[in-house]
């Protein structure tokens, strides 16, 4: 049985990975793919999304639909910085390759979701499109069965000394999210900073085909992490945590989420279920197998026919 999902996005190369391991794993039957602002604008997430559906010739398979341009409230701050000014630099994709739904992300989410009775939501970007969905159309909640979110931390920051950068671009989606009552895996930066993709994986994508050319290639322009120690893959761990959650140790809590003053964006996590009184509304990742991870990663990669 595969597990259908449903990807948001905002590529971003870590986004492009994760997106890659989704198209081809057989265990997961990846529905649609929505986009949102956040590692650069949305016009170029929806660009770099249809680049790799299109790159694996998914095109007429895995629709994509552009979603919101700017978070809720928050002025809009891209990760250029990180991501390259296009947000997948480093492998020439071509001009041709593909057109969005004409529908908007919110829309497409709405008619992939009821469609279905169950499915997964996997959001690697801000949480915009996921809180306009739940607020114009509260009836798809019963049919997702969980989010697996990369976002967040309980152990500091990526943007702040507080808050991640997904939860930290628009905090007000992430706080509409976090208290619609869905089951929700947060996978964070408690996670997906001990799970460094290595610099001898890195190396061995490039015996790999074009895929791991690929990935090889906007890997080694992705300014987070270093040569010496490796780059954190965040967002592909949500991947990786459908496919093999026993490679995680997770602790339910209640998540809240800060939006405003100096800890804006922070998830912050009551460990000891003091404020929320026992009660929980996720399950976080506190621990990850890093080995596990690497290995995994390069049997999917190897796996590919490309
Ligand atoms: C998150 O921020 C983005 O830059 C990455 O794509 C990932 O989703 C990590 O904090
Ligand atoms: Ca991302």
């Amino acid at each position: 049985m595969t597990t259908k999902i449903i990807m948001d996005t905002d590529p971003g190369i870590d986004d492009a990975a994760a997106l890659t391991m989704a198209i081809n794993d057989p265990e997961l039957d990846l529905k649609l793919i929505t986009t949102v602002a956040g590692n650069v604008t949305v016009d170029k997430t929806t660009a770099n999304a249809l680049k790799i559906v299109n790159f694996f010739g998914k095109n007429d398979q895995i629709p994509v639909a552009g979603g919101a341009v700017a978070p809720l409230i928050k002025p809009f701050e891209d990760a250029a910085r990180i991501h390259g000014e296009s947000g997948m630099p480093g492998y020439d994709f071509g001009d041709d390759f593909g057109q969005p739904l004409a529908k908007t992300a919110v829309e497409a989410l709405r008619d992939a979701i009821m469609a279905e009775d169950e499915v997964t939501l996997v959001p690697t970007g801000s949480y915009t499109n996921i809180a306009l969905l739940f607020s114009q159309y509260p009836e798809v909640k019963s049919h997702i069965k969980q989010i697996v979110a990369m976002g967040g931390s309980i152990s500091g920051g990526n943007m702040t000394s507080a808050a991640e950068f997904n939860v930290f671009t628009d905090p007000d989606a992430a706080k509409i999210m976090y208290n619609a009552g869905v089951p929700i895996v947060m996978v964070g930066l408690d996670v997906t900073l001990k799970a460094l993709l290595t610099p001898a994986s890195q190396e061995k994508l490039l015996e790999m085909g074009e895929a791991g050319k690929m990935l090889h290639d906007l890997v080694t322009h992705y300014n987070d992490g270093d040569d010496q120690d490796g780059h954190p893959m965040h967002d592909v761990n949500t991947i990786f945590y459908l496919l093999h959650p026993e490679a995680f140790t997770t602790k339910e809590m209640w998540i809240d989420v800060v939006t405003d003053g100096p800890a804006i964006g922070a998830t912050v996590g009551d460990v000891r279920g003091a404020y929320h009184d026992g009660k929980v509304n996720a399950k976080v990742c506190v621990d990850i197998d890093a080995a596990a991870f690497n290995k995994w990663f390069l049997e999917e990669v190897a796996a590919m026919n490309k």
